[in-house]
């Protein structure tokens, strides 16, 4: 049986997802339940009814719970908080793939305005202006933020400084445009090219206008290859475009929502999370018919 978790607060967002992925697993001939967090939370220890969970929540506290009671969560909770915090995906991204230089915001317990001034011209120069600020846990473009001024930056310290965040690069060629790559059943499913005429931020929350993009073989290779460094069992890769054509990493999602991206790419994007998943969860089920499993 498998048990498929989404938010109640954004609700309206992921419950259809949810409901995509059941009918798949029903397709598949597979038991599932759909659950939101808040009901999911309820469950004993005892009265523990599945043993896969599609995880679409970032629910920390709830996920650790049922990973320890020894449900396989799809995604498995360490990438979903590898994902979630923009500063530690560029961290464990950064050597390895191509990503917007970036200077994570150290732990600040109190304001320090000597600090604010040295960090912002230090940041000013490494980065160049204008820069990009995100605080490390957003979406929908809402906490992204373009700075043109060391004034800004110390801004941006004096409001934000007890808050995590990062500092990037601005990826100037890239303004407004982006590609986001669906990963799904070890492979790149679909992709849509975003673009935003009125902001640097192609957010499709924001008034940017998706298409659907047949994606190069370099994006395909690097979206799948994020998605896999990252041990995600489906994801949505952000890429930007570079001025020599080998796109940059912006960020990984380990809970996109795919619907906008299904309608207009025409694929079936749940299909593959459920296969995947179903692939998966078999591969890893323990084998008890072999021999002295138990010794
Ligand atoms: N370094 C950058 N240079 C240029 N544009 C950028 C840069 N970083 C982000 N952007 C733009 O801002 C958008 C939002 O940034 P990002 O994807 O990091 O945030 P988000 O709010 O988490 O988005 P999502 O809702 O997709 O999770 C990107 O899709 C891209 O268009
Ligand atoms: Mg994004």
């Amino acid at each position: 049986m498998t048990l498929l978790v989404y938010n109640k607060s954004i609700e309206t967002a992921f419950l259809p997802l949810c409901v995509k992925i059941q009918k798949e697993f029903q397709r598949l001939g597979e038991p599932c339940r759909i659950f939101d967090n808040r009901t999911a939370q309820q469950i004993k220890k005892d009265d523990l009814f599945f043993e896969n969970c599609v995880f679409l929540d970032k629910d920390a506290v709830l996920g650790q719970r049922l990973e320890q009671w020894g449900v396989r969560l799809f995604n498995n909770l360490g990438s979903i908080e590898l994902c979630d915090d923009k500063r530690k995906t560029a961290e464990f991204l950064q050597g390895t793939f191509k990503i917007p230089e970036t200077v994570c915001y150290p732990l600040l317990y109190a304001p320090d305005p000597p600090f604010f001034e040295q960090f912002a011209a230090e940041t000013a120069e490494k980065l160049t202006l204008p820069l990009v600020a995100k605080l490390a846990f957003g979406s929908w473009g809402q906490q992204v933020f373009l700075l043109h001024s060391i004034a800004e930056i110390i801004d941006f310290q004096k409001k934000y400084y007890a808050v995590p965040h990062l500092y990037c690069r601005f990826i100037q060629e890239s303004a407004g445009r982006d590609l986001r790559v669906y990963y799904a059943d070890g492979k790149a499913v679909a992709a849509v090219k975003r673009e935003n005429k009125t902001d640097f931020r192609s957010n499709i929350a924001l008034g940017g206008i998706a298409e659907n993009h047949e994606f190069t073989e370099q994006e395909r290779q690097i979206a799948e290859e994020a998605c896999r460094f990252l041990n995600l069992d489906f994801g949505g890769v952000d890429l930007l475009f570079s001025e020599d054509d080998f796109p940059y990493v912006c960020e990984v999602n380990s809970n996109a929502i795919f619907t906008a991206t299904e309608e207009i790419s025409g694929v079936n994007i749940a299909r593959h999370i459920a296969e995947g998943i179903k692939k998966k969860a078999e591969k890893e089920a323990p084998d008890f018919s072999k021999e002295n499993f138990f010794l």
